[in-house]
């Protein structure tokens, strides 16, 4: 049973400056509430209820956000405005929240690796906020990689077909369909050039992981970009056993990006919003 997921949330959120300049890029909010809080609330649906933060310099608000504020529960036990607390009480009402601070940024698999103290031995989810993943009439993205994860025990990456113009932005994967948008992975390829992509299946910030990912992160030397990339830590574990990808159910906007922030922002506006609980 996968009981862990693991938030990257140490990034700096350049292209938000300087909205990002002393508040962490995860707490913008989507109408009225923080992006982190998003994937929190996603990973809890899908049962994965303690949640490991790895963390940097500038993000105490993360933490924060997820602690009782007493002056705050004071002032409005009892008022009308009590409602507003309600979504986040829910959260902190189930899920256990761990952190560990990142103190160099060299990629996403350094991330990971990093996040090993909070996690052990034990398979885990890895949610990047900056994607948000809603499916709200149905189940969450995490949830349904849960299930795919129970029935086959590898570690699975979320994808999404994307034009050949942005493929630059993601990993890339290639493989063999197992039918139902599941994939077994043959090849995986971090932000590669349109001309050398095998596909236009790019990997979303969603992720279940076997732990035999931790000692492949500690052996993977800096890939594209000087960093050490979860692509080719995958692609080892692919190489060596199995690893699935799969086409989520679900919209996904790239909130790491002013455009995608804005239409996240007008999608939940008008299909989710509502006042007092979101
Ligand atoms: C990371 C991963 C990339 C993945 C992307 C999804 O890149 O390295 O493989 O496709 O997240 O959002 P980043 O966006 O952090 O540069």
């Amino acid at each position: 049973m996968i009981r862990k997921c693991l938030f990257p949330v140490a990034g700096y959120g350049t292209r938000f400056l300087p909205a990002t300049k002393s508040m962490p890029k995860e707490m913008l909010p989507i109408v009225n509430k923080p992006l982190v809080q998003y994937g929190v609330e996603e990973a809890i649906d899908a049962g994965l209820k303690e949640i490991a933060l790895v963390t940097g310099r500038g993000k105490r608000a993360i933490a924060d956000h997820f602690d009782i504020s007493y002056e705050l529960e004071n002032q409005i036990a009892g008022t009308s405005k009590e409602r507003y607390l309600d979504c986040i009480r829910n959260v902190l009402e189930q899920g256990t929240f761990m952190m560990t601070r990142q103190r160099q940024m060299k990629g996403l698999g350094h991330a990971i690796l990093t996040g090993e103290c909070l996690i052990g031995d034990e398979a885990f989810g890895v949610i990047l906020s900056d994607d948000l993943c809603l499916n709200h009439d149905d189940e969450g993205v995490m949830a349904q990689m849960v299930k795919l994860y129970n029935q086959f025990r590898c570690s699975i990456v979320a994808i999404q077909e994307v034009p050949m113009e942005d493929i630059e932005k993601y990993g890339v994967i290639a493989g063999e369909e197992m039918g139902d948008g599941l994939y077994r992975v043959s090849t995986m390829v971090e932000k590669p050039k349109p001309e050398d992509a095998p596909t236009n299946m790019a990997v979303i910030g969603r992720y279940i992981l076997t732990p035999d990912i931790f000692d492949i992160l500690r052996n993977t030397p800096p890939g594209k970009n000087g960093e050490v990339q979860l692509t080719d830590a995958l692609m080892t574990q692919a190489q060596n056993g199995c690893v699935l990808a799969y086409k989520f159910r679900g919209k996904r906007f790239d909130c790491g990006s002013v455009p995608g922030f804005i239409e996240a922002t007008n999608y939940v506006y008008e299909n989710i919003y509502a006042e007092g609980s979101a």
